[in-house]
């Protein structure tokens, strides 16, 4: 046991946050070129208050060539000039925390932008080189080098090795990366690289961070013993060994890198959370959230759950039987920038659903969309989510009930997974600037255009028309943020079961009741005195696809 109580100390307001992500290039655009910056975020802190998040998520602010999104991170100690200045990020913070919300940055672990100074320095060294060390350099097969080392692929495909020109003009070695080309893995193994993290971490809490998301925390640590070489690269659990001695990813010997930063983050007070972004095991997430590790993971249990209360029920208790086991609260999370928005996913039939990317590339995909019924569910189930214990990540746009937008042409998407994956859907449609008014060049997003087209129906779905109409998703996002706030205490839930009929139904401390109904027909409410519902009680019953929060 540590000496520290990070996991169930009196400064654990993390357990049950609601995390706002913010995609800091599609948010706001303070000077009109297009691109989301910091500024446009401070001038949206009043925004952010009024919704009641208790933190914000910043996805990669870092100065970055984009070839993913900012995800490819070329200085860990900066800000991407496109987007602002150091000191912009310092009064970002300032601002954020005197309107009492915390702030989590993206940490990407992994790999790098191929333009990091480190990875510059290592194209100009030799083979065999420190420089190249920090990075996972290693010499071709064949008879001149020409065959990549081993089989490995890439999640955005298709080959994991990348061919570099030697100094003096001659092909040469060959790089790893899980992603893109342009992202590089570094080498874990490497004392120097372990140390930049350290230095990174720090730098960032000591200006005010507190918290960080970590990206793909699964994967830095890779089995390069005795000229091993990875020969695969999949994200399916089928594929993945459950006990530590995958090739690739979660590795038992990662956990010595968070117990690490954990001794970090314990220095400061609040001692400083960690979320994992960890595609593993269920039963292997435990140690990412431990008290030695970096607090939290993330549940991605209801990212593909269709609409059924079953199947919710089983999820919800596996999660919350999980975190409890070790310690942790769980998260919940419908919509992030990597997904289809929930409102879309909820609209889709079962067969599209089950094939998102068949579904994405047919050229008749909108009419496989109900709008207004995933526009309901999706209500329904965030506020479902929102009355469970455990911190929940929102992702901007859902407030206000944003459909995906599905009218960005091929030429103008910059989603790489979209132009190198075969049977890949393109991320760009969650990233569209937000719409914050019906009018103006960019509904609001900035006094210029946007980095990506936004569909023409943002003119009737925006900050400007939800402030104005009560019933509207934005408003109700806001009575339930308010709500919760008043109302959590523990983290205690007890089921009331009601057999035979397709609804979930739990109680919470303070009275607090939540009731969804999965069917298709009303049904009778509960007793109590409804405090928030996702539509309109008709005499005395919860209609079909709603959510309603009772007070006992
Ligand atoms: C994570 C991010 C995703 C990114 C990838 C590589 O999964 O969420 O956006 O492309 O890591 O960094
Ligand atoms: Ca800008």
């Amino acid at each position: 046991m540590s000496e520290h109580t990070f996991l169930k100390g009196p400064k654990n307001w993390w357990r049950q946050a609601v995390v706002y992500q913010i995609y800091p290039r599609s948010f706001a655009d303070a000077n009109g070129d297009g691109i989301g910056d910091l500024k446009g975020i401070i001038s949206r802190v009043e925004y952010l208050k009024q919704l009641g998040v208790d933190a914000v998520w910043l996805s990669p602010h870092y100065p970055s060539d984009l070839a993913d999104g900012g995800y490819d991170v070329a200085d860990y100690r900066d800000v991407d000039p496109r987007i602002g200045t150091l000191a912009e990020f310092d009064e970002m913070v300032e601002k954020l925390h005197a309107a009492g919300i915390r702030i989590f940055v993206d940490i990407v672990p992994n790999h790098s932008s191929d333009q990091h100074v480190w990875f510059q320095e290592a194209l100009k060294a030799k083979p065999g080189s420190p420089e190249r060390d920090r990075y996972i350099f290693r010499d071709g097969k064949g008879e001149t080098g020409e065959i990549r080392p081993s089989e490995l692929t890439s999640h955005f495909g298709p080959t994991g090795w990348t061919r570099i020109t030697e100094p003096d003009g001659t092909p040469g070695q060959w790089y790893l990366h899980l992603f893109a080309k342009e992202q590089p893995d570094f080498n874990w193994d490497n004392p120097e690289v372990r140390e930049d993290f350290l230095k990174t971490i720090k730098f960032w809490s000591d200006r005010g961070v507190d918290g960080y998301r970590i990206d793909v925390a699964h994967a830095l640590t890779k089995d390069l013993k005795d000229g091993h070489l990875p020969a695969r690269n999949s994200y399916d659990l089928k594929v993945m060994k459950n006990d530590g001695s995958d090739d690739l990813f979660d590795r038992d010997e990662v956990h010595e890198i968070y117990k690490s930063w954990r001794q970090v983050f314990n220095q400061y007070d609040p001692p400083r959370v960690a979320v994992a972004e960890a595609w593993v095991h269920p039963n292997r997430r435990a140690a990412y959230a431990s008290e030695e590790g970096l607090g939290q993971a993330f549940g991605f249990d209801l990212l593909g759950q269709l609409w059924d209360h079953k199947g919710f029920r089983k999820t919800i208790d596996f999660q919350l039987k999980e975190a409890e086991s070790f310690g942790s609260s769980t998260t919940w999370v419908f919509s992030n920038h990597d997904v289809v928005r929930h409102a879309t996913r909820f609209g889709l039939d079962k067969e599209s659903l089950a094939n998102l990317p068949k579904w994405f590339r047919s050229v008749d995909r909108e009419k496989k969309i109900n709008f207004e019924l995933g526009s309901q569910r999706a209500k329904a189930a965030t506020m479902l989510v929102l009355a469970l214990p455990g911190s929940t990540y929102l992702y901007q746009g859902e407030e206000l009930g944003l459909h995906e937008p599905l009218n960005i042409p091929s030429e103008q998407m910059q989603d790489p997974q979209w132009f190198r994956q075969e049977g890949s859907i393109s991320r760009d449609g969650c990233r569209v600037p937000l719409p914050w008014t019906s009018t103006g060049s960019s509904f609001g997003f900035g006094p210029g255009g946007a980095h990506l087209p936004q569909p023409e129906w943002f003119k009737e779905v925006n900050v400007e028309v939800e402030n104005k109409d009560e019933g509207s998703s934005l408003n109700l996002y806001r009575l339930a943020l308010a709500l919760r706030k008043q109302l959590v205490t523990d983290e205690k839930l007890e089921w009331i079961n009601h057999f035979g009929q397709k609804v979930l139904h739990f109680r919470r401390p303070n009275g607090w009741e939540s009731f969804t109904n999965f069917g298709n027909k009303p049904v009778k409410a509960p007793a109590g005195r409804v405090i928030l519902t996702t539509n309109k009680l008709v005499d005395g019953k919860v209609p079909a696809n709603t959510t309603v929060w009772l007070q006992r």
